[in-house]
């Protein structure tokens, strides 16, 4: 029955993974968490069992080491494979190229190379929008050409190279891949019971993270990152889109390549097809908060876009999928999840 297939998610415990995991396991499938919690907590584990009111399967491991990786795959029996583990943060890309390089791309391909060795060759990848650049065209399409600006994007297009000549070379002969790169835009909001959520460690680089801080009283103002773009009222423009529908996109893309025999690589964008400026961003989470954000203009910030968002049609004619939760949702949940995280805090306090 291909619906109790075991689903290994690399970065299972972190942001994406761990909403991945949740969606997986409701829609039938076995996930086994694969994470080194270099950059999450074990304690996502224990609060996915709590929503998932049941065990969940976790191996101890980084996806540079092909010896982790083999004991994991010599122990279940996977039908696919979501790749998330990777870095992710611009400016520690350009610091510390080798670290993006080795970790997203180095840990692609042993990854890959264990997957060939134990036969399963069905795989998601995690891409990113930041594939694109700076597009000239919007809304952006997955024929739009490839140009990233930092080695962190570098490296996301580097793999999605490896796995389309990956699907290329195998194509024709009796062991096909399937491959799907996703490229998210920009995922935000949390599980809607405020168990799982982002948690980034130090000061956030990224907006609403950074904004649920400041709602919360842990940092005095929101930076906004210039107001002087050509957008609609000065400041940047992307599109947001629910973690939970970004995860929900995986699961159809998950279905098609096991319903699949012909080997194929596809990239497909998962955002929601709509542009929110960042004062539009702080008005959804004031609504739907009640709270006041205090706001500093400050410079733009180096290597940032005027706009970036998806046109997602590819995605809901081949997979029947799309985003549906709206910003306000999105803003409402990440403020549940903070609150949620506050509590815990002063629990931990007292
Ligand atoms: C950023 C990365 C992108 C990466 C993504 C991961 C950069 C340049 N881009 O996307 O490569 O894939 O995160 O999630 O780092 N903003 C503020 N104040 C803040 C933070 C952000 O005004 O404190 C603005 C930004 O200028 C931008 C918008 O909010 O207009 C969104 O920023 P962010 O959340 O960092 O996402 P991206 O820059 O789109």
């Amino acid at each position: 029955m291909a619906e109790a297939f075991e689903i290994l998610v690399t970065g299972g415990a972190g942001f994406i993974g761990s909403h991945l995991v949740i969606a997986l396991a409701e829609s039938g499938y076995r996930p086994v968490v694969f994470d080194d919690f270099s950059n999450s907590s074990p304690s996502v584990i224990g609060r996915l069992e709590r929503i998932l009111e049941r065990q969940v399967a976790v191996e101890t491991g980084d996806v540079r080491d092909p010896a982790a990786l083999r004991r994991v795959f010599a122990r279940h029996q996977f039908g696919a494979v979501a790749h998330l583990a990777g870095r992710k943060a611009v400016a520690e890309s350009v610091s510390d190229p080798l670290l993006y390089y080795g970790v997203n791309f180095g840990g692609t391909v042993s990854l890959c190379e264990v997957m060939a060795e134990f036969g399963v060759r069905r795989l998601l990848f995690s891409s990113s929008a930041t594939v694109y650049g700076a597009a000239s065209v919007m809304p952006i399409t997955e024929d739009a050409p490839l140009r990233p600006a930092n080695p962190y994007g570098r490296s996301k297009l580097m793999v999605e190279q490896l796995l389309a000549d990956l699907a290329s070379a195998a194509r024709a002969g009796p062991r096909p891949w399937r491959i799907a790169a996703l490229r998210y835009f920009n995922p935000v909001g949390a599980h809607e019971s405020g168990l799982i959520g982002e948690e980034p460690a130090g000061e956030p680089d990224n907006l609403v993270p950074y904004l649920a801080q400041v709602a919360i009283g842990r940092r005095p103002a929101l930076k906004v990152f210039g107001n002087r773009y050509v957008t609609r009222d000065g400041t940047g423009v992307r599109d947001y889109i629910h973690v939970a529908d970004l995860v929900e996109g995986h699961v159809a893309a998950l279905r098609q390549l096991l319903a699949g025999t012909a080997g194929e690589y596809r990239a497909w964008n998962l955002g929601s097809g709509l542009g929110a400026s960042v004062l539009e961003v702080v008005a959804a989470f004031e609504r739907a908060t009640g709270c006041q954000i205090p706001l500093q203009v400050v410079a733009e910030r180096p290597g940032d876009v005027a706009e970036c968002w998806a046109d997602p049609r590819r995605a809901e004619r081949e997979l029947g999928w799309r985003a549906r939760r709206s910003l306000d949702d999105m803003m409402t949940d990440v403020w549940r999840w903070q609150q949620r995280q506050r509590d815990e805090e002063r629990r931990c306090d007292e």
